[in-house]
């Protein structure tokens, strides 16, 4: 197994299905009066966070403690210390109190590379910018699995704000070596340059792509990266790109409703579809556990 998780392109399907075997037997342990295992006893992992997070932040937690490592969480928000010498500084403090892993979200998109050339245990990149969230993709695609049985051939719908999101970078790297089909629907504005080149299709027109998918996975839009307009109003957005009742009921009946958190209520999604049946949100959160303690244990059980 390899040493970091820096991007989900470490991943091949080989490596990838075996996180994602291992997260089922972790999650059966959920359902248990006891559930830790001893695997990670004695071994440190740091939480180090520059950028707010919730569902990240706790799941890296609840997962490295129910593994029974010793977590340390580093909140490192409102350093007033330039970025690149306070993430050196900080990574070689790591590196002197024995860190076995870093788990790190950065604003910076390459800070979690740049970390793993500095430290010697391992690196998960829990978020880097506008880059990559590989245990994101990799829970995404668990829920997947576990909802729709195969991933091969399933056709996935990414929706919005795919300019600032790592959710879709690294969900469109892993689908497509899981052999999933990928559409990204968004307003001109916020398609990537370049992501002409990504294994993935783009379209404009949410209408037409929803009867053929087996999965939509909205996007928040990402106000705070946002520094002029994208697109005229959110009563615009929400008209052409949000899904509500109307919409997703242009879904078959199989298709789930995937997003990442944090929603915007009434923007991107109406509390319709959150709530509705179809709706993996909840499922996603707690999938979330399983397969960063799957993580941690094959990256951490390959350096000693
Ligand atoms: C995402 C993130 O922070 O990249 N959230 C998450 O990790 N669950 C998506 C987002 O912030 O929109």
């Amino acid at each position: 197994m390899i040493q970091h998780l820096l991007s989900a392109s470490d991943l091949d399907a080989t490596a990838a299905t075996l996180i994602l075997d291992t997260a089922t037997e972790m999650a059966a342990m959920a359902d248990r009066d006891v559930k830790k295992l001893p695997t990670l006893r004695g071994r440190t992992v740091v939480n180090l966070f520059y950028e707010d997070s919730t569902r990240t932040r706790i799941s890296f937690e609840a997962a490295a403690k129910r593994l029974s490592a010793d977590v340390i969480n580093f909140s490192a928000k409102g350093s007033s210390v330039s970025k690149g010498e306070s993430l050196k500084d900080t990574a070689l403090t790591l590196q002197a109190m024995g860190a076995d892993a870093v788990v790190i979200r950065h604003p910076a998109s390459g800070a979690p590379h740049r970390l793993a050339t500095w430290i010697a245990g391992s690196v998960l990149n829990a978020g880097d910018g506008t880059h990559e969230h590989p245990t994101q993709a990799l829970l995404d695609a668990y829920t997947l699995r576990s909802r729709l049985g195969e991933i091969a051939g399933r056709h996935v719908v990414i929706v919005g704000d795919v300019l600032h999101s790592r959710v879709a970078r690294s969900n469109v790297v892993l689908l497509d070596t899981l052999g999933a089909k990928v559409t990204l629907v968004a307003p001109p504005t916020l398609v990537p340059v370049g992501a002409g080149a990504w294994p993935a299709d783009v379209s404009f027109d949410l209408d037409r792509v929803l009867p053929d998918a087996d999965a939509v996975m909205m996007l928040r839009v990402q106000k705070e990266r946002m520094g002029e307009a994208y697109f005229p109003s959110a009563r615009e957005y929400s008209r052409r790109y949000g899904l509500d009742g109307p919409r997703m009921r242009r879904l078959p009946g199989h298709a789930i409703v995937m997003h990442p958190g944090p929603m915007n209520r009434g923007m991107e999604i109406t509390p319709e579809v959150a709530d509705s049946a179809r709706s993996t949100i909840v499922e996603q959160v707690a999938n979330g556990v399983a397969v960063r303690m799957a993580v941690l244990y094959h990256l951490l059980g390959s350096v000693k």
